[in-house]
């Protein structure tokens, strides 16, 4: 084979190698090969001087126009390739603006926070301030305050969570009645809200711990009507205008008289369904017109004042709205239950 054979031979595989290589690493490994400092086309230059002398011109010009042809291969294919490398990186950063967006999840409130925030706002809107007391409550102010025989069986250790000898969990809001009269002179239109404890073994409709609102008006000439306004304003913004509101005579040591307050059926609309047991009503608090001693315990002059005061469990409304049978479900955070209110 003539020199210029071989180097017909090179020729055509670098441009073979050229034409296969598929990314710009590829042609950099290429281009060393051939037209390196130690490249097959350069040493080939370096052969000249063994070359019989008349044929040096020729081989030198054939190997420099090699030299050029493959060079100017190497940019044509390099640029082809950086053109569909900027191609892909596109492609990979392109967004589809027809695709449906991602579903976020956000948080909610617990529906017993949502329920106490509903009832807090309508007390607020009929004028009420919001008092925070403390759970962790002076036996005092849970029974003696409120006109409990020292008999009474709440007080029993039984009946409630005692700390000491002094203090209790609460058993329930009410407690914070005298705490806040004993400050304060009428007109006085206060509520509290917050957690409860008894001793209760726990199943569908039994808890130790729950919540509870407990509200109170004292002013001059407040009356059983009063009262009566107010549980029905607020039945009608609870549950709809359409409620009822009923009222029978209950006992607390705290009232008297004293009222079992019940509202139509929010379910059958007081037809009578398996929720209410066929009655049409559903109690709902217990109220009444706060005892003569309470007021006089706390330094009120009950010839001049007269006050109404109510509490319910919190837990028991969306009970009823929603039909849930199992007090449980509400503290046991399965969001199953949670997610679908
Ligand atoms: N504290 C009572 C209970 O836990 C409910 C109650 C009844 C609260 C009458 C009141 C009231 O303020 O006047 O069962």
């Amino acid at each position: 084979m003539s020199e210029n054979d071989e180097l017909i031979v090179i020729r055509n595989a670098a441009l073979g190698k050229v034409r296969a290589s598929s990314s710009s690493a590829d042609l950099d490994a290429v281009e060393t090969e051939y037209l390196g400092r130690k490249g097959e086309l350069t040493l080939q230059l370096r052969r000249i001087g063994s070359l019989a002398p008349e044929t040096r011109k020729d081989f030198g010009q054939a190997v420099n126009d090699i030299k050029n042809e493959l060079a100017e291969a190497i940019e044509a294919r390099r640029s082809e390739l950086t053109a569909g490398e900027s191609e892909v990186a596109l492609a990979r950063e392109a967004v589809d603006v027809t695709l449906p967006g991602r579903f976020y999840q956000t948080g909610r409130s617990h529906i017993l926070v949502e329920t106490l925030n509903k009832v807090k706002n309508i007390f607020i809107g009929l004028g009420y301030e919001m008092f925070e007391a403390p759970e962790v409550e002076e036996y005092a102010y849970n029974f003696q305050a409120l006109n409990y025989p020292e008999d009474h069986p709440a007080i029993d250790e039984q009946m409630s969570f005692y700390i000491n000898d002094r203090n209790l969990l609460r058993t329930h809001t009410t407690a914070y009645q005298h705490r806040v009269m004993k400050g304060r002179k009428p007109p006085m239109r206060v509520c509290t809200t917050g957690k409860c404890y008894r001793v209760d073994a726990v199943d569908a409709t039994h808890g130790h711990t729950f919540h509870q609102v407990d509200c109170f008006t004292i002013d001059k000439g407040i009356t059983m009507a009063d009262l009566k306004g107010t549980m029905h304003q607020f039945a009608v913004e609870m549950f709809g205008k359409d409620v009822d509101v009923r009222f029978r005579p209950d006992f607390f040591p705290f009232v008297e008289p004293g009222a079992e307050v019940a509202v139509t059926c929010t379910i059958c609309g007081g037809s009578g369904c398996n929720v209410c047991k066929g009655t049409g009503w559903l109690e709902l608090a217990g109220a009444g017109m706060i005892h003569p001693n309470i007021l006089e315990g706390a330094g009120i002059d009950s010839e001049v004042y007269t006050g109404f005061a109510f509490g319910f469990g919190i837990e028991r409304m969306p009970m009823l709205m929603h039909d849930i049978g199992d007090l449980r479900l509400f503290m046991e955070n399965d969001l199953r239950f949670l997610r679908q209110f």
